[in-house]
C-alpha cells in the first residue's frame, strides 16, 4: 500500500498477464518508467490516488496507461501518460470502460501533434470535438497603450476574497459550455501557479468580466477570458483583453499568445480585431468519447436542446446572481 490507496483486499485478479488490469499504487515498481522522465514512481503514485482504479497497466509487458481527471474535472478523464507500444488499443478500452462504470461522462483525447490517425479514434468512440485554433501578437505593446473605458474596475484575484473568486467562478459557470468549465479545484491549481494572473472586471461592484493569464519570461499566455452573457457585445471583453495584455507588457512581455475554439465567432472575432493573429502550426484537436452526451455537449452551439435545460448553470459557490444589466 502506498500513501493510503490499497488495491480492493481480497479481490483475486483471475485475468491472465497479458491481459489489462487495473493499476494501483504499489504495482508502479513493476512499471517500466525509464522512458518517462517526466513521471517519476512517487508521481505515478500521486496521479494514480486522484481517480484511484482507472487506470491500467499489463503485467507480462510492463505497458500501462494512467488515467486521470481532465483540468481537474472529475466528470471527465483523460490520459496522463500512455506507456503503451503494442497493445494501446487493448489498455484504451480497458480504461473507456472503466471511466465509464466511474460514472464519468466522458473521456477526452488532446491530439497535439496528430500521431493518430482517425480510425483510432473511430474504433474507441470517440468524436472530433473541439479544433482549437491559435493565436499570438507580435507588438502587444501598442495593444497595452490602446485606452480602456473607465466604467470597468479590474481587481486582482488572489485567494483572498473568497466571496470574489466564488463570483468569477459563478461567472466562470454562466459564461463557458460544461465542457469548459473550470472546476473549483481547477481554479485552486490554476491560482497556484506562479506567473499567473487573475483578473476581474467588476461593474458597479458586480464582476462581469474575468481574465487570467501566465508569464512565461519574454511571453505570456492568455489563458481565459469572459464576458457575462447578458453584456456580450458591450465591449466589455476588448476592455478586459486590453488590460490584461497591458498588465502582461507592464512586466515585460513581448509576445502574447493564447488559444481558443475553432468555432467560437466571437473570440476569434475579438483576438483578430485587436490584432492577433493565426498560429496554425500550434493548432490541435480534442477528442471526446461522451458517455453522456447531455452533459458533455450541454450549452455547446451545436446542442439547442441542452441550454434550456441548464440548471446545471446555477451558481455553484453563491446564490444565483442577481441583475447585471445596471
Ligand atoms: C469572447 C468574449 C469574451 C467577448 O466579450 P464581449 O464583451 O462580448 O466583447 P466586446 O463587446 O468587447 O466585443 C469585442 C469584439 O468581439 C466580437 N464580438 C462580440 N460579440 C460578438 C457577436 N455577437 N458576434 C460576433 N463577434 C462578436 C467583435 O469582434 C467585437 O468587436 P466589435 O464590437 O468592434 O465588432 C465573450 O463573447 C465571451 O465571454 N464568450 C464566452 C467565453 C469565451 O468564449 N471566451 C473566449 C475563449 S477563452
Amino acid at each position: 500500500m502506498i500513501g493510503g490507496i490499497e488495491r480492493p483486499g481480497r479481490i483475486v485478479d483471475c485475468k491472465s498477464i497479458d491481459e489489462p488490469r487495473q493499476l494501483w499504487p504499489d504495482d508502479v515498481k513493476e512499471l517500466r518508467l525509464d522512458r518517462h522522465p517526466r513521471l517519476t514512481p512517487a508521481h505515478a503514485s500521486d496521479i494514480l490516488r486522484l481517480r484511484p482504479g482507472a487506470s491500467f497497466w499489463i503485467p507480462a509487458t510492463g505497458e500501462f496507461m494512467v488515467v486521470t481527471p481532465w483540468r481537474h474535472r472529475r466528470e471527465l478523464l483523460t490520459v496522463h501518460t500512455s506507456g503503451a507500444f503494442g497493445n494501446e488499443d487493448a489498455l484504451l478500452r480497458a480504461a473507456l470502460a472503466q471511466a465509464q462504470l466511474q460514472g464519468a461522462a466522458g473521456f477526452v483525447m488532446v491530439d497535439l501533434s496528430e500521431t493518430r490517425s482517425p480510425a483510432f479514434y473511430e474504433r474507441h468512440g470517440f468524436r472530433r470535438f473541439e479544433d482549437i485554433v491559435t493565436f499570438e501578437h507580435r507588438r502587444p505593446a501598442t495593444l497595452a497603450s490602446a485606452k480602456i473605458p473607465d466604467e470597468l474596475e479590474f481587481v486582482r484575484i488572489d485567494g483572498s476574497d473568497p466571496a470574489l473568486f466564488c463570483e468569477v467562478q459563478d461567472l466562470d459557470r454562466a459564461t463557458f459550455p460544461w465542457f469548459w468549465w473550470n472546476s473549483p479545484d481547477e481554479f485552486d491549481a490554476y491560482l497556484a501557479i506562479p506567473d499567473v494572473e487573475l483578473w476581474a472586471g467588476l461593474r458597479n461592484n458586480k464582476v462581469v468580466t474575468y481574465s487570467g493569464t501566465t508569464r512565461y519570461w519574454r511571453w505570456a499566455h492568455l489563458d481565459r477570458i469572459a464576458t457575462h452573457p447578458t453584456l456580450q457585445g458591450l465591449g466589455l471583453g476588448r476592455a478586459t483583453l486590453l488590460f490584461a495584455v497591458r498588465s502582461m507588457v507592464r512586466q515585460g512581455c513581448r509576445e502574447v499568445v493564447l488559444s481558443t475554439q475553432g468555432n467560437n465567432p466571437r473570440s476569434r472575432s475579438l483576438y483578430q480585431q485587436t490584432g492577433f493573429v493565426r498560429t496554425p502550426v500550434d493548432d490541435y484537436s480534442i477528442f471526446v468519447a461522451p458517455f453522456d452526451e447531455s452533459r458533455v455537449y450541454a450549452g455547446m452551439a451545436t446542442d439547442e436542446a441542452q441550454t434550456s435545460s441548464s440548471g446545471d448553470r446555477n451558481s455553484s459557490c453563491l446564490p444565483a446572481s442577481g441583475d447585471y444589466s445596471n
